[in-house]
């Protein structure tokens, strides 16, 4: 099929845009894109190739702009009931972290989530998924973590398993057994700590083996916070990790400074995550590294915070920048990277085109997927979105509503439309 007569086709194509290099388009005017089964096999110029392809189907998109499906390379997908009330809580000032101390917070999720069958799981995170989808996220990463226990972490990654078979969108799962520390190990975190380095993830590790054969391991991530994992458990469960060959995340400086970005760094951790309160240090060390630092803007903003990553600091320092949605039940319920982008240029001081790279090609690399998808070049997967806008940068400028006019998942077309922007 020859998608044809994109106003601009954005190809995003190359390597990690890193520092200043951030929001290289590899725009092309007119542009379309040939896809053939689920793979993408050409790009240029409309003219060109309707005259190399001059029988294929096609599908005209008629002065939109063409451009690779989003990667949201961080969510909680999955979890159990919601947290509406807990928000009115914030709002008349009780901090998130306070509410967690209390049993709330990610306790709250963890109690709803252990309480709810593998059916009851994917019910629910069924219609988060698809809303991603119809907002253009095409690929998705996403955490257990609501379970603090061996089963429950099992049941969410098994939910991710079946979510992913029934909906052709691409999940790249990540145990988040260190999200918090449980009821039953309040007084006990390092006796926790422990539980998740020598029981969980030896069991994960051969749970994945047997229910995913042949499938590249889950990630893993901790929450280094206050009343989380210090710096010394957080580096205890991600080298006990690395020894056990999985690939490394990190949530670092969310609320405090502990030191978890540079020990990202340090352990070859493939991104490190939220970065709000992050020391010019950790920013030079990120930068000289190959650790994606992923901005989580809605974070801030769901928490009604005004502090956020401070990204123009983390481009000046060469660091490769990706967005991501946090989708959660807590601090960010959001499945839109395009609200995302809108927040990302306003509050974090992107541009429009930065924000786009940001969200794909550099998100891709943020959960070791580049070679798959994040930009439209020959031989990656036919992911892409046709959004109902004439120039790119209705992206950033608009916020709150779903621009995307189709979106196509592995050489698939889904319609979202709603109608046209024209200019005549
Ligand atoms: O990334 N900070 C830790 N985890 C989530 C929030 C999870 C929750 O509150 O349920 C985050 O913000
Ligand atoms: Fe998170």
């Amino acid at each position: 099929m020859l998608i044809h007569s994109a106003s601009q086709l954005l190809t995003l194509a190359g390597d990690p845009q890193r520092g200043r290099e951030l929001g290289r388009l590899g725009l092309i005017e007119d542009g379309a894109v040939l896809i053939r089964d689920e793979k993408i096999v050409a790009v240029g110029k409309t003219a060109d190739l309707r005259a190399a392809y001059p029988s294929e189907p096609r599908l005209d998109a008629d002065g939109c702009v063409v451009m690779p499906g989003f990667v949201d390379p961080h969510t909680h997908l999955v979890w159990g009931g919601d947290r509406a009330a807990e928000f009115e809580m914030k709002l008349a000032g009780t901090p998130y972290l306070d509410i967690l101390a209390a049993g709330g917070g990610i306790l709250s999720t963890v109690r709803q989530t252990r309480t709810a069958s593998i059916e009851t799981l994917v019910a629910q995170a069924r219609p988060r998924l698809l809303r991603m989808f119809a907002h253009g996220t095409t690929t998705v990463e996403a955490k257990t973590g609501y379970g603090l226990q061996t089963a429950t972490e099992l049941r969410q990654l098994k939910a991710l398993l079946l979510l992913e078979d029934e909906s052709r969108i691409d999940i790249a799962p990540t145990f988040l057994g260190a999200h918090a520390i449980p009821p039953e190990f309040q007084d006990d975190p390092q006796g926790y700590t422990d539980l998740v380095c020598e029981t969980m993830l030896p069991i994960v590790r051969q749970w994945w083996e047997t229910h995913a054969p042949g499938r590249r391991l889950p990630f893993v991530d901790v929450f280094c916070e206050n009343k989380a994992f210090n710096l010394a458990q957080s580096r205890q469960i991600l080298e006990k990790a690395r020894r056990l060959g999985f690939p490394l995340k990190i949530h670092a400086d969310e609320f405090d400074n502990l030191g978890g970005a540079s020990l990202a760094v340090e352990l070859g951790a493939v991104s490190a995550d939220h970065l709000v309160k992050t020391s010019d240090a950790d920013i030079r060390a990120l930068g000289r590294s190959e650790t994606v630092a992923v901005a989580l803007p809605c974070t801030p903003f769901g928490l009604a915070e005004c502090e956020y990553t401070p990204a123009r600091k983390l481009i000046e320092a060469d660091a490769i920048l990706a967005l991501a949605t946090d989708c959660n039940p807590g601090t960010a319920w959001n499945e839109s990277m395009q609200f995302v982008i809108a927040l990302a240029c306003r509050m974090m001081k992107l541009t429009p085109a930065q924000a786009i790279a940001a969200a794909t090609i550099n998100a891709a690399h943020a959960i070791r997927m580049a070679n798959k998808v994040g930009s439209l070049e020959p031989g990656k997967q036919a992911d892409l979105l046709i959004l109902s806008v004439p120039d790119y940068r209705h992206l950033g400028y608009r916020f709150g509503t779903n621009l995307v006019r189709q979106v196509i998942k592995k050489g698939r077309v889904y319609s979202v439309d709603v109608g046209y922007y024209r200019t005549a």
